[in-house]
Parts: structure tokens; sequence; C-alpha cells
């Protein structure tokens, strides 16, 4: 990449979730499959699929080309247009989301689609509150952003009224302390004393990721869902499964809720569902729920609703998904991918915890193993200098993009990765945890 480029653009353009002087421009200037190239022609690996987003791979032909195809027939339509790409998303939407789920609202992004589920929820359920857990991230909208939990919603508040919290199955550092094998899933059944204090009867729904993303990839217990699924139904709650980033096949199955054969009330997807060719959000409703909308007003819209252009890639990309069997493909490098986690965490001190389900890994970084102390302060970034700012660097020299949030090192490459590039991504992690430790974890 040229410096000038990056000034011209720099210069009127602003990155996100940084001060513009410490962005990290990311030189890429083309992808193919699991890899991408940059400006001076060197492939990196890509570990983190432009955020958790190109599950289908780079450069994949037959979306580019059916999005030429939809720009040539039909690029804009009014959100009432009756097209075929509309018609045939919403039938291959319902028939690989999970059984009961079958009318889709479509938007632009995973925040817009959280909007909206949390618009629905109310409007279904005539109540106003919601709950949401701690470590979750739902988008930067002003709703979803009150429903996140991290901290990138404090900088903005105050949000929308009645969020409220609930703990997380985060197993490595229990919210209540207790060891994963007695615990009762304590994570799970809190939620029944949250919402008998809180008077279940006004709360309109609970929101979790199926497997949460960027706050640290938690692998809930397999009771976990289930449980959660039979409190809502005890209270009249609308469970929302938020798979914007677990969902197509991030985990080895077309949603991660599909592991523990719950069926939510209502699930949002972005990303992966168009694999980032082109902006596309949706939420799928159970029909029952869906159809309080027959003859009542749903009052949620906008203007690029189903966007041609977007279907035509969302469409396709379920395609590739199909055809190529990426799905099956990622369940089959669970194996791969979470045995070469734990032998980096044999290897590396720094790594207190690795947890894995499908392509989804996370390595928990941490300064001592016995006291847990983990390498930045919950919420910030690594500083130059920092052990966590030395693995970015050598992640970076051996051509390997992978994310790095505060604790949390994440291997995510798109579905289409071989077993061998994978094996290669983790070897490259291995040398570069060896270099950045190599005068200590500190
Ligand atoms: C679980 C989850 N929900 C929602 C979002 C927001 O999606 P978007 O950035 O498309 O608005 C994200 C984005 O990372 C996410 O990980």
């Amino acid at each position: 990449m040229s410096d000038d480029l990056e000034a011209r653009q720099r210069r009127h353009v602003l990155y996100t979730w940084s001060a513009q002087d410490r962005a990290a421009p990311l030189p890429i200037a083309r992808g193919e499959g699991a890899w991408f190239i940059d400006h001076a022609g060197e492939r990196w690996l890509d570990f983190e699929s432009q955020v958790f987003n190109v599950n289908a791979g780079h450069g994949d032909r037959r979306i580019v080309d059916a999005i030429k195809r939809q720009a040539d027939e039909l690029a804009c339509a009014h959100p009432a247009a009756v097209f075929e790409a509309k018609a045939a998303l919403g039938e291959a939407l319902a028939r690989v989301t999970p059984p009961g789920i079958d009318r889709f609202f479509l938007c632009l992004s995973g925040a817009e689609a959280n909007e909206n589920a949390f618009k629905i929820a109310r409007l279904v359920t005539g109540r106003a509150k919601v709950v949401a857990r701690r470590r979750s991230y739902h988008g930067a909208t002003m709703g979803a952003l009150s429903l996140t939990g991290d901290h990138r919603r404090p900088p903005l508040e105050p949000g929308l009224w009645g969020v409220l919290r609930a703990e997380d199955p985060y197993c490595y550092r229990c919210p209540f302390g207790l060891e994963p094998t007695s615990c009762g899933v304590r994570c799970a059944s809190h939620l029944e004393t949250l919402l008998e204090l809180e008077d279940p009867s006004t709360v309109a729904a609970i929101f979790l990721e199926g497997v949460t993303g960027a706050n640290g990839g938690f692998v809930p217990p397999p009771e976990y869902w289930p449980m959660v699924r039979a409190i809502c139904d005890r209270h009249g709650i609308l469970l929302v499964a938020d798979e914007v980033f677990s969902g197509f096949g991030r985990t080895g199955r077309w949603f991660a809720v599909d592991h523990w054969g719950v069926v939510p009330d209502m699930i949002t997807m972005a990303k992966g569902l168009t694999s980032g060719y082109a902006p596309l959000g949706a939420v799928g409703l159970r029909a029952s729920i869906a159809a309080r909308f027959d003859d009542e007003t749903l009052w949620c819209g906008l203007t690029s609703y189903a966007h041609p252009i977007s279907c035509a890639a969302a469409l396709a990309t379920i395609g590739v998904y199909e055809q190529d069997r990426l799905i099956e493909h990622a369940a089959g490098l669970d194996p791969v991918l979470g045995e070469g986690l734990e032998r980096l965490k044999a290897r590396h001190g720094i790594v207190g915890d690795a947890r894995s389900i499908g392509l989804f890994g996370t390595l928990e970084l941490v300064l001592d193993r016995e006291t847990k102390t983990p390498i930045v302060p919950y919420g910030k970034s690594a500083t130059p200098g920092s052990v966590g700012h030395r693995v970015k660097q050598a992640l970076r020299a051996r051509r390997v993009h992978a994310a790095l949030n505060g604790n949390f090192l994440f291997v995510a490459p798109p579905l289409c990765i071989s077993a061998e590039d994978l094996r290669e991504g983790l070897a490259r992690i291995d040398d570069a945890l060896t270099e950045a430790t190599a005068g200590g974890a500190t």
C-alpha cells in the first residue's frame, strides 16, 4: 500500500473504533479463498475473515457474477418490490435456519437486525424490558449498543432504558466462582432469579449470542441453551439468538443453536449471510410471531430493505455453502483447530485457555497462568512495547491477519480453508508467540 494512498484516504475517511492517529490500516488489495494479497503483492493468511465476515472465502466468482447479473437486471428497488432474488432468498433462508423459523425481515447489518428484533419483541409482547449479557456485543447503533454489555457501550450512555444484565457462560473465569463440573450451569439458572426479582411479565425478550464472539469465544455448556429456552417458555419471554457472528457455518453448523437443538423465537444474522460481498442483515421469525403482523402493522422498515444486489449476493453465498459443503467442511476441521490450539497452550505459558468450536478458536492470553492475570485490563488495547503489541507485530511480520482483542487472540479463517493452510497458520502463531515472549510475557 503506498503511503500516498493511505494519506489520501485518511485525510477524508474516518477509521472505526479507534483514535484516528492510532488506527491500523489493513493493506488489502484483493483476495483468494482463505488468503488476501496486499498492495505490494504479498500473500496474507486471513485468520479474521475481515471481521468474521468472509465465511465463503475471498474472490468467489460465483458470488461476484451473481452480483453483476443482478446489477445488470435490477440494481435498485422499492422495499415492496417483487423480484426473483428476494423470493428465492426467503426460500433459501427458510431451508437453512432452524425448523420453525420461516419468515424474514431484511436490513443492512447485524446492528439493524438486532434493532428490529428488539422492536418486534416489544410489539409482539407489549412489554418493554429486555435481558442481555455482560460480555456481549450486539452492534453499534443506539438500540443495539444498549443491548451490548461490553466496553463499547459506556462512552455512549445513556442508551435505551430497561436492559437487564445477565452473567456469561465464561467457564475459564466463572462469574459465580464455580467449577464447570459442579456448577449446575448457574449462568443459565440465575436468569430465573433475575426475572423473578424484576417481574418477568415486564420482560419482552432475552438476547444471547449463539456463541459469544468478540468478547471471548465462550462456548456454552450443552445444557445452557435448552435451560434458557425453558425459562423463556415459562415466562412468555421471547428468546432471540444473535447469530450475526456465530451463524452461517462459523461453528460447524448453520447456526450455533443447531448444536443444542434449540429453536429461538427470533434469530438475527448478517456477516456470513453474504460473506461480506454486499451489506445485508436479517431477522428470522417463528411463524407464530410473524403471524402477528398479518393484520397488525409491522412498524419497521428502511429505504434499502431487501436491496436487490444484497439479496443476490446472499442467495449466491448460501449456494456456495451448499455446493461446496462448507458447513460440513468447517465441522470436519473442528478437531484440527481444537488440537492445534491445545498444542499452543501446552507450548506457551502466555496461553491461559484455549477453546474452540467449528472454525472459531480463541486463545485467552495471560501474564501468569496461576493468577490468570490478563495481558491487558478489561476493555483496553495493547500499548506499544507490551506483550500484546509484540504478538500483533510478530503476527503481521509472518503475514497472518488475526484479531487480538484485548486478551483474546481469535482464529476464524474463511470456511473454505484447507487443513494444510489451517496448520500453516497455527504454526505461524506458534512462532509469533515464541518471538513475542522471548524476553518474558510482560
Ligand atoms: C454478535 C454480533 N452481533 C451484532 C454485530 C453487529 O453487526 P454489524 O457490525 O454488521 O452491525 C456483531 C458485529 O461484530 C456481532 O459480532
